[in-house]
């Protein structure tokens, strides 16, 4: 019988999603990759207690995630209804509707009708009868914005959402979501976006200063480049690496050119007594506006590596300047 740690909130520190009174750690846990049918419960399980046990308490899921979809919500239902039970009050669950769910015109997209069918799917898998922040997970050009912004705001006032989040929508897309929110008076507090030091195109197309604006939050997604930026590929970066569509940039000048750039991020991180992992969170979160950083991972090692990075957010602008010349 699982029992939370008493200590866990200890050095939890909280950050606002915008200006919302919705509070997250700095680092949340999601469950895209590996957190599926096919792998192994009791070591899953043992990553989201050893997560919630430290003050993580936002996990981030999906409709889609998972094999076959909605796999990645059963699991954490799975623990929802029965370790984490007692917690529920203290859990921040997000999940998103979007991306292909099952075949014909409503498994895919935000319409009315697909949003409507989706948030009681996904309720069921995680056996919960709300989740904290539901994200339309990708713009979705078939469908009038105001119809996938009026269904959302629905799902909030039928209590099955707290918040509303938004999900790869471009700066254009975000400021027009934004308006018509307000409009509702709809809680849109968060824009979730693949966000990391080589990735850096929230920032290049004004994304973020709308956000900033706008008092959303964001949460950074891949914010490690699905692992790019640790000490596991000072080495060299295999030929199969999993690159994320959003960070195919990253390669642009060949895989070479990367281990360099990580090899000299190392050594600034190691002057910092960080690891690489810790200091590129720790880049992410030095700036208000992210709300939280969602890593992705199977080891209860690496979970610890990773929530150390909120010990040290304070960069100097000689470590500023010089990690924008590699990063450049
Ligand atoms: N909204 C969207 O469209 C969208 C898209 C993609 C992802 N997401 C969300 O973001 C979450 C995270 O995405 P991600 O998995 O790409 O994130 P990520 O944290 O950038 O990458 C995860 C990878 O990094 C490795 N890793 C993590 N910490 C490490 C450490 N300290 N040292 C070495 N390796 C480490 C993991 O391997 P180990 O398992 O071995 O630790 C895993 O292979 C997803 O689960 C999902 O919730 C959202």
């Amino acid at each position: 019988m699982y029992s939370a740690k008493e200590n866990r909130y200890e050095n939890t520190q909280l950050r606002h999603a915008g200006d919302s009174g919705l509070v997250l750690p700095p680092v949340s846990l999601g469950l895209w990759r590996h957190f599926s049918d096919q792998d192994p419960f009791a070591d899953r399980r043992e990553v989201i207690l050893a997560a919630f046990d430290r003050g993580m308490f936002h996990f981030d899921v999906a409709d889609h995630y998972g094999t076959p979809y909605g796999a990645s919500e059963r699991l954490l239902g799975r623990i929802l209804a029965s370790d984490l039970k007692p917690y529920r009050d203290e859990i921040v669950v997000s999940t998103k509707v979007g991306y292909e769910m099952h075949p014909g015109a409503f498994g895919t997209g935000t319409s009315r009708k697909a949003i409507a069918q989706d948030i009681n799917a996904s309720l069921r898998r995680l056996q919960t009868d709300y989740v904290d922040v539901y994200y339309a997970h990708r713009f979705d050009d078939q469908t009038p914005l105001h119809e996938t912004v009026r269904a959302l705001d629905d799902v909030v006032r039928s209590g099955k959402a707290l918040y509303i989040g938004i999900s790869n929508y471009d700066n254009a897309q975000t400021k027009e979501a934004v308006k018509l929110f307000r409009e509702l008076g709809t809680p849109l507090v968060l824009s979730q976006m693949s966000y990391n030091m080589f990735n850096r195109s929230v920032e290049t197309t004004g994304l973020l200063d709308t956000l900033r604006q706008s008092g959303v939050g964001m949460v950074a997604y891949g914010p490690l480049s699905e692992g790019l930026l640790s000490d596991r590929y000072l080495d060299g970066i295999p030929e199969d690496f999993p690159i994320h569509p959003t960070n195919r940039g990253t390669f642009k000048n060949g895989r070479d050119a990367v281990v360099t750039k990580l090899q000299q991020l190392n050594s600034i991180a190691h002057d910092r007594n960080q690891t690489l992992s810790q200091m590129a969170l720790a880049w992410l979160l030095r700036d208000k506006v992210v709300a939280s950083v969602i890593i992705g991972t199977t080891s209860v090692a690496h979970l610890d590596d990773n929530l150390k990075a909120s010990e040290h957010l304070d960069f100097t602008d000689a470590e500023l300047q010089a990690i924008a010349v590699i990063l450049d």
